[in-house]
This record gives structure tokens, sequence and C-alpha cells, in this order.
């Protein structure tokens, strides 16, 4: 596609939240195998689901970049480097990820709005309401794992906890999914 209807500017950092979102899969993957190597399956379980969520949010943006006539640059990937000291730990640093997501996500839907790029606006409203969700279900897991430890009954808690998540969906129902339209 040779019509270029993105600014370079734009191209740049639509491809700047395209590796954002490789990045976070990574992370995922590896937080993933920390969790199976401490075997806390459900939560191993888990974390890898949501990083090919991530990786799938990459591919949107891979394809959009390109459908807009601008070309999706693969850069190299940062190794992560979060070590979590436990499970709590381990979903506060997921939790840490995904709120610097969205503040990625905003500054893009920003750009797009200042740049009165209409389609890329258009395009950036499915990641704002993806964050919204991805929120609300990373914290939903904390406030379960806050009551799973706070009684300080062992680990029994934990145990049912780690097995909740085998179950557990990647994409939250809320109320405000049915006032938006999902
Ligand atoms: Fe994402
Ligand atoms: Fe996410």
């Amino acid at each position: 596609m040779s019509d270029k209807r993105i600014s370079d500017a734009m191209e740049n950092a639509l491809n700047a939240q395209m590796m954002q979102e490789a990045e976070q899969a990574q992370v995922y993957l590896a937080l993933g195998i920390w969790a199976e190597t401490h075997n806390y399956d459900g939560l191993a379980d888990f974390l890898y689901k949501h990083s090919t969520e991530e990786r799938n949010h990459m591919f949107k943006f891979l394809e959009y970049i390109n459908q807009r006539g601008g070309e999706a640059k693969i850069e190299a990937i940062p190794a992560p480097t979060d070590k979590p000291k436990d499970v709590t730990d381990c979903i506060d640093t997921v939790w840490k990820h995904e709120v610097q997501n969205s503040k990625a996500i905003y500054a893009l839907t920003d750009m797009a709005l200042a740049e009165k790029d209409w389609p890329t606006f258009n395009f950036m409203q499915y990641f704002v309401k993806e964050q919204i969700e991805e929120e609300n279900l990373i914290s939903d897991l904390r406030d379960k794992l806050s009551l799973a430890t706070k009684e300080k009954t062992g680990n029994a808690n934990l145990y049912s906890f780690d097995r909740d998540l085998n179950n557990a969906p990647q994409d939250s129902e809320i109320a405000l999914q049915k006032t938006l339209g999902g």
C-alpha cells in the first residue's frame, strides 16, 4: 500500500506502541515461567494466556500501521527484568505494567486527537476499552489475593486462589462493557 495516510510522527508512535505490546507479552511470559516454576500452575496459565493477548494487541498495531500505508518495524525487545518475591509481588508487577500501558494508550489517543487523525483516534478506542477491562481484571485479582492472604491462615487460601485462576477469564465482564456496547 503506497498512499500513506498517517503522519511520520504517528507512524513512529504507533510503532513504539506496537513494540510496547510485544514487550508486555514477553514480560507476562517471564512472569508465567516464574509462577510455573514456583508451582503456581493456575497463575502460570493465566499469565501465559495473557501474554498471548498482548501479542494479539501487537498484531493489531502491526496491521493498522500497514493498512494506513505506513510500515510496521520490528525492533529488539529488552529482556524482562522483574523478579517477583511472591504471588502478591507478581500480581503487583502485572498491575504496574497495565497502568503504564494505559498511560501510553492515552498518550497515543491524545496525539490522534491533536492531529485530527480520526481513523487512528477511532482505532485507539478499542485499546482504551481494552485497558478498562484489563485494569478491572487485574484489580479484581489484587482484591481476591488480598482477601486470600489477609487472614494469615497459611497457604490454604493461596492454594484456592491459584486454583481459581485456572478458570479466570481474560476479558472481565463489567457493567461498563454493556454501556460501551462490547
Ligand atoms: Fe495490551
Ligand atoms: Fe494488557
